[in-house]
Protein backbone atom coordinates (compact mmCIF):
# COMPACT_ATOMS: atom_id res chain seq x y z
CA UNK A 1 0.00 0.00 0.00
CA UNK A 2 1.22 3.50 -1.17
CA UNK A 3 0.94 5.79 1.92
CA UNK A 4 0.49 9.48 0.88
CA UNK A 5 1.92 11.97 3.49
CA UNK A 6 0.07 15.39 4.72
CA UNK A 7 3.16 17.21 3.28
CA UNK A 8 3.05 15.49 -0.88
CA UNK A 9 -0.49 15.49 -0.27
CA UNK A 10 -0.49 19.53 0.31
CA UNK A 11 2.22 19.81 -2.48
CA UNK A 12 0.04 17.78 -5.28
CA UNK A 13 -3.19 19.62 -4.03
CA UNK A 14 -0.92 23.09 -4.39
CA UNK A 15 0.17 22.05 -7.76
CA UNK A 16 -3.50 21.58 -9.29
CA UNK A 17 -4.29 24.59 -8.01
CA UNK A 18 -1.75 26.75 -9.36
CA UNK A 19 -2.10 25.02 -12.44
CA UNK A 20 -5.73 24.70 -13.09
CA UNK A 21 -7.16 26.02 -10.70
CA UNK A 22 -8.69 22.22 -9.26
CA UNK A 23 -8.98 23.15 -5.13
CA UNK A 24 -8.47 20.22 -2.66
CA UNK A 25 -9.25 20.91 0.93
CA UNK A 26 -7.65 18.17 3.77
CA UNK A 27 -11.21 16.08 3.47
CA UNK A 28 -10.34 15.32 -0.04
CA UNK A 29 -7.09 13.59 0.77
CA UNK A 30 -8.66 9.95 0.61
CA UNK A 31 -9.64 10.48 -2.68
CA UNK A 32 -6.71 11.79 -4.39
CA UNK A 33 -4.75 8.88 -2.57
CA UNK A 34 -7.26 6.23 -4.53
CA UNK A 35 -7.40 7.77 -7.62
CA UNK A 36 -3.46 8.47 -8.25
CA UNK A 37 -2.48 5.00 -6.23
CA UNK A 38 -3.36 2.39 -9.19
CA UNK A 39 -1.80 4.80 -11.56
CA UNK A 40 1.51 5.07 -9.63
CA UNK A 41 1.79 1.23 -9.07
CA UNK A 42 0.81 0.73 -13.22
CA UNK A 43 4.00 3.55 -13.93
CA UNK A 44 6.40 1.71 -11.80
CA UNK A 45 6.90 4.44 -9.31
CA UNK A 46 7.47 3.36 -5.87
CA UNK A 47 5.62 6.58 -3.84
CA UNK A 48 3.65 9.86 -4.18
CA UNK A 49 6.84 12.03 -3.75
CA UNK A 50 7.93 10.18 -7.46
CA UNK A 51 4.46 10.66 -9.17
CA UNK A 52 4.59 14.18 -8.09
CA UNK A 53 8.14 14.86 -9.27
CA UNK A 54 7.36 13.21 -12.63
CA UNK A 55 3.63 15.12 -13.39
CA UNK A 56 5.08 18.98 -11.16
CA UNK A 57 8.66 18.22 -14.03
CA UNK A 58 8.35 19.74 -18.16
CA UNK A 59 9.67 16.63 -18.78
CA UNK A 60 5.96 14.93 -19.32
CA UNK A 61 3.13 16.98 -19.99
CA UNK A 62 0.73 13.79 -20.93
CA UNK A 63 1.56 11.91 -17.34
CA UNK A 64 0.27 15.68 -16.17
CA UNK A 65 -2.92 15.49 -18.00
CA UNK A 66 -3.21 12.28 -17.17
CA UNK A 67 -3.18 13.24 -13.54
CA UNK A 68 -5.99 16.00 -14.61
CA UNK A 69 -7.85 13.39 -16.00
CA UNK A 70 -7.85 10.18 -12.72
CA UNK A 71 -8.71 14.24 -9.99
CA UNK A 72 -11.57 15.64 -12.12
CA UNK A 73 -14.82 14.00 -13.30
CA UNK A 74 -15.93 14.07 -17.07
CA UNK A 75 -19.32 12.19 -16.49
CA UNK A 76 -21.53 14.29 -19.13
CA UNK A 77 -24.58 13.07 -20.94
CA UNK A 78 -26.58 14.34 -23.93
CA UNK A 79 -29.67 16.73 -22.49
CA UNK A 80 -28.46 17.13 -19.48
CA UNK A 81 -30.23 19.41 -17.60
CA UNK A 82 -33.28 19.89 -20.71
CA UNK A 83 -34.89 22.89 -19.15
CA UNK A 84 -31.98 25.01 -19.95
CA UNK A 85 -32.45 23.71 -23.79
CA UNK A 86 -35.90 24.44 -23.72
CA UNK A 87 -35.58 27.78 -22.26
CA UNK A 88 -32.34 28.17 -25.22
CA UNK A 89 -35.17 27.40 -27.43
CA UNK A 90 -38.03 29.45 -26.61
CA UNK A 91 -35.16 32.61 -26.96
CA UNK A 92 -34.39 31.84 -30.44
CA UNK A 93 -37.83 31.20 -31.40
CA UNK A 94 -38.48 34.77 -29.74
CA UNK A 95 -35.32 36.05 -31.12
CA UNK A 96 -35.21 34.29 -34.46
CA UNK A 97 -31.41 35.44 -34.79
CA UNK A 98 -29.83 34.78 -38.41
CA UNK A 99 -26.28 34.07 -37.12
CA UNK A 100 -25.28 32.68 -33.20
CA UNK A 101 -21.99 31.18 -31.60
CA UNK A 102 -22.14 28.99 -28.79
CA UNK A 103 -19.43 28.07 -26.72
CA UNK A 104 -19.54 24.91 -24.33
CA UNK A 105 -16.49 26.34 -21.88
CA UNK A 106 -15.99 23.24 -20.19
CA UNK A 107 -17.22 20.30 -22.72
CA UNK A 108 -15.64 17.28 -21.71
CA UNK A 109 -16.68 14.77 -24.17
CA UNK A 110 -19.00 17.02 -26.30
CA UNK A 111 -22.34 15.97 -25.68
CA UNK A 112 -23.25 19.75 -24.56
CA UNK A 113 -22.03 20.95 -28.00
CA UNK A 114 -23.59 17.94 -30.03
CA UNK A 115 -26.85 18.76 -27.93
CA UNK A 116 -26.56 22.07 -29.00
CA UNK A 117 -25.65 21.63 -32.68
CA UNK A 118 -28.40 19.23 -32.95
CA UNK A 119 -31.38 21.77 -31.19
CA UNK A 120 -29.69 24.70 -33.54
CA UNK A 121 -29.89 22.75 -36.69
CA UNK A 122 -33.65 21.31 -36.17
CA UNK A 123 -34.26 25.75 -35.18
CA UNK A 124 -32.39 26.16 -38.89
CA UNK A 125 -34.51 23.45 -40.65
CA UNK A 126 -37.58 25.04 -39.27
CA UNK A 127 -36.27 29.27 -39.90
CA UNK A 128 -36.65 29.98 -37.36
CA UNK A 129 -32.68 30.63 -37.04
CA UNK A 130 -30.33 31.42 -39.82
CA UNK A 131 -28.03 28.87 -41.14
CA UNK A 132 -24.61 30.59 -39.66
CA UNK A 133 -24.52 29.12 -36.57
CA UNK A 134 -21.67 26.94 -34.58
CA UNK A 135 -20.84 25.46 -31.30
CA UNK A 136 -17.19 25.54 -30.40
CA UNK A 137 -16.37 23.03 -27.12
CA UNK A 138 -13.27 23.69 -24.73
CA UNK A 139 -11.69 21.50 -22.47
CA UNK A 140 -8.93 21.21 -20.52
CA UNK A 141 -8.48 17.40 -21.05
CA UNK A 142 -6.23 16.16 -23.91
CA UNK A 143 -8.15 13.05 -23.59
CA UNK A 144 -12.00 14.36 -23.51
CA UNK A 145 -11.27 16.50 -26.52
CA UNK A 146 -9.82 13.48 -28.75
CA UNK A 147 -12.88 12.00 -27.87
CA UNK A 148 -15.16 14.89 -28.58
CA UNK A 149 -13.11 15.23 -32.16
CA UNK A 150 -14.16 11.39 -33.27
CA UNK A 151 -17.96 12.34 -32.39
CA UNK A 152 -18.54 8.72 -31.18
CA UNK A 153 -20.87 8.13 -28.03
CA UNK A 154 -22.08 5.38 -26.14
CA UNK A 155 -25.84 4.81 -27.11
CA UNK A 156 -26.50 5.23 -23.35
CA UNK A 157 -25.36 8.78 -22.86
CA UNK A 158 -27.86 9.77 -25.98
CA UNK A 159 -30.81 8.57 -23.71
CA UNK A 160 -32.41 12.10 -23.64
CA UNK A 161 -32.25 12.22 -27.23
CA UNK A 162 -36.02 11.95 -29.14
CA UNK A 163 -36.07 9.19 -31.22
CA UNK A 164 -36.72 11.83 -34.30
CA UNK A 165 -33.41 13.45 -33.73
CA UNK A 166 -31.80 10.57 -33.61
CA UNK A 167 -32.79 9.37 -37.06
CA UNK A 168 -32.08 13.25 -37.87
CA UNK A 169 -28.62 13.32 -36.49
CA UNK A 170 -27.01 9.96 -35.47
CA UNK A 171 -25.47 7.10 -37.46
CA UNK A 172 -26.71 3.41 -35.21
CA UNK A 173 -23.06 1.63 -35.38
CA UNK A 174 -23.88 -2.23 -36.15
CA UNK A 175 -21.46 -5.15 -35.92
CA UNK A 176 -18.60 -4.60 -34.06
CA UNK A 177 -20.13 -1.00 -33.44
CA UNK A 178 -23.36 -2.33 -32.04
CA UNK A 179 -23.73 -0.29 -29.23
CA UNK A 180 -22.01 3.35 -30.44
CA UNK A 181 -23.33 6.12 -32.44
CA UNK A 182 -21.67 8.69 -34.60
CA UNK A 183 -22.96 12.02 -35.43
CA UNK A 184 -23.57 12.89 -38.94
CA UNK A 185 -21.23 14.84 -40.66
CA UNK A 186 -24.08 17.76 -41.13
CA UNK A 187 -23.51 18.52 -37.46
CA UNK A 188 -20.35 17.48 -36.70
CA UNK A 189 -18.37 20.06 -39.52
CA UNK A 190 -20.76 22.75 -37.10
CA UNK A 191 -18.78 21.89 -33.99
CA UNK A 192 -14.94 22.63 -33.25
CA UNK A 193 -13.52 21.47 -29.93
CA UNK A 194 -9.80 22.92 -28.43
CA UNK A 195 -8.25 22.86 -25.70
CA UNK A 196 -8.29 25.92 -23.30
CA UNK A 197 -7.47 26.07 -19.25
CA UNK A 198 -10.35 28.32 -18.31
CA UNK A 199 -7.96 29.35 -15.41
CA UNK A 200 -5.82 31.21 -17.21
CA UNK A 201 -6.43 34.73 -19.17
CA UNK A 202 -8.28 33.58 -22.85
CA UNK A 203 -7.74 35.44 -25.42
CA UNK A 204 -10.53 36.74 -27.24
CA UNK A 205 -12.20 33.55 -28.56
CA UNK A 206 -15.80 35.52 -28.94
CA UNK A 207 -18.15 37.17 -28.78
CA UNK A 208 -20.32 34.41 -28.38
CA UNK A 209 -24.02 34.78 -28.26
CA UNK A 210 -24.89 31.86 -25.45
CA UNK A 211 -21.99 30.11 -23.01
CA UNK A 212 -22.70 27.47 -21.13
CA UNK A 213 -20.21 26.44 -17.83
CA UNK A 214 -22.09 23.92 -16.39
CA UNK A 215 -20.64 21.49 -13.55
CA UNK A 216 -17.49 22.63 -13.68
CA UNK A 217 -17.48 25.54 -11.23
CA UNK A 218 -17.70 22.40 -8.53
CA UNK A 219 -14.29 21.93 -8.78
CA UNK A 220 -13.25 25.60 -7.81
CA UNK A 221 -12.82 27.46 -4.70
CA UNK A 222 -14.84 30.81 -4.60
CA UNK A 223 -12.25 33.39 -5.58
CA UNK A 224 -11.21 31.13 -8.47
CA UNK A 225 -15.11 30.46 -9.12
CA UNK A 226 -15.27 34.36 -9.39
CA UNK A 227 -12.52 34.63 -11.44
CA UNK A 228 -13.29 32.07 -14.01
CA UNK A 229 -16.50 33.36 -13.94
CA UNK A 230 -15.90 36.78 -15.01
CA UNK A 231 -13.02 35.80 -17.61
CA UNK A 232 -16.03 33.63 -19.24
CA UNK A 233 -18.77 35.98 -18.92
CA UNK A 234 -15.67 38.66 -21.18
CA UNK A 235 -16.26 36.92 -23.93
CA UNK A 236 -20.25 36.80 -23.96
CA UNK A 237 -22.00 39.73 -26.28
CA UNK A 238 -24.06 41.82 -23.77
CA UNK A 239 -27.67 40.59 -23.74
CA UNK A 240 -26.55 36.64 -24.59
CA UNK A 241 -27.75 33.83 -22.63
CA UNK A 242 -25.21 32.16 -19.93
CA UNK A 243 -25.38 28.59 -18.36
CA UNK A 244 -24.30 27.17 -15.02
CA UNK A 245 -25.02 23.72 -13.81
CA UNK A 246 -28.43 24.05 -11.77
CA UNK A 247 -27.15 22.06 -8.66
CA UNK A 248 -24.26 25.10 -8.57
CA UNK A 249 -25.81 27.40 -6.44
CA UNK A 250 -25.80 31.52 -7.29
CA UNK A 251 -23.37 32.70 -9.89
CA UNK A 252 -20.46 34.05 -8.48
CA UNK A 253 -19.57 37.36 -10.14
CA UNK A 254 -18.67 40.74 -10.41
CA UNK A 255 -20.92 40.81 -14.32
CA UNK A 256 -24.04 42.24 -13.83
CA UNK A 257 -26.42 39.31 -14.93
CA UNK A 258 -30.01 39.39 -14.99
CA UNK A 259 -31.68 35.73 -13.42
CA UNK A 260 -33.94 33.75 -15.91
CA UNK A 261 -34.35 30.41 -14.42
CA UNK A 262 -32.57 28.00 -11.86
CA UNK A 263 -28.64 28.25 -13.87
CA UNK A 264 -29.70 30.66 -16.64
CA UNK A 265 -28.63 34.14 -16.74
CA UNK A 266 -28.88 37.07 -19.28
CA UNK A 267 -25.66 39.42 -19.68
CA UNK A 268 -26.83 42.87 -18.88
CA UNK A 269 -26.85 45.56 -21.33
CA UNK A 270 -25.45 48.27 -19.24
CA UNK A 271 -22.59 47.81 -17.28
C1 LIG B 1 -18.31 17.27 -15.27
S1 LIG B 1 -17.59 17.81 -16.78
C2 LIG B 1 -18.88 18.91 -17.36
C3 LIG B 1 -19.28 18.62 -18.80
C4 LIG B 1 -20.49 19.41 -19.31
N1 LIG B 1 -20.27 20.82 -19.21
C5 LIG B 1 -21.74 19.00 -18.59
O1 LIG B 1 -22.28 19.79 -17.80
O2 LIG B 1 -22.22 17.88 -18.81
C6 LIG B 1 -16.35 18.97 -16.19
C7 LIG B 1 -15.24 19.21 -17.19
O3 LIG B 1 -14.50 20.35 -16.75
C8 LIG B 1 -13.16 20.17 -17.19
N2 LIG B 1 -12.26 21.08 -16.43
C9 LIG B 1 -11.85 20.98 -15.13
N3 LIG B 1 -11.01 21.99 -14.84
C10 LIG B 1 -10.91 22.76 -15.96
C11 LIG B 1 -10.17 23.94 -16.29
N4 LIG B 1 -9.39 24.56 -15.39
N5 LIG B 1 -10.29 24.44 -17.54
C12 LIG B 1 -11.08 23.83 -18.46
N6 LIG B 1 -11.78 22.70 -18.22
C13 LIG B 1 -11.70 22.17 -16.98
C14 LIG B 1 -12.90 18.68 -16.95
O4 LIG B 1 -11.82 18.21 -17.74
C15 LIG B 1 -14.26 18.07 -17.32
O5 LIG B 1 -14.25 17.57 -18.64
Amino acid sequence: MLALSDDTYHALAALMYSAIGLSFNDSKKALVSSRLALRIQRLGLDSFEDYLALIAGDEDAGEFQMAVDLLTTNETYFFREPAHYELLERELKAERPRSLSVWSAASSFGDEAYSTAMLLSDLQQQGTIGNAWSVLGTDISDRVLRSACAAVYPHDRLRNVTPQRMKRHCLRGEGESEGLVQMHSGLSERVRFGQLNLCQPIEAIGPFDVVFLRNVLIYFDAATKREVVDRVLTQLRPGGLFFIGTAEGRVPCETPLLSLAPGAFRKSVTR
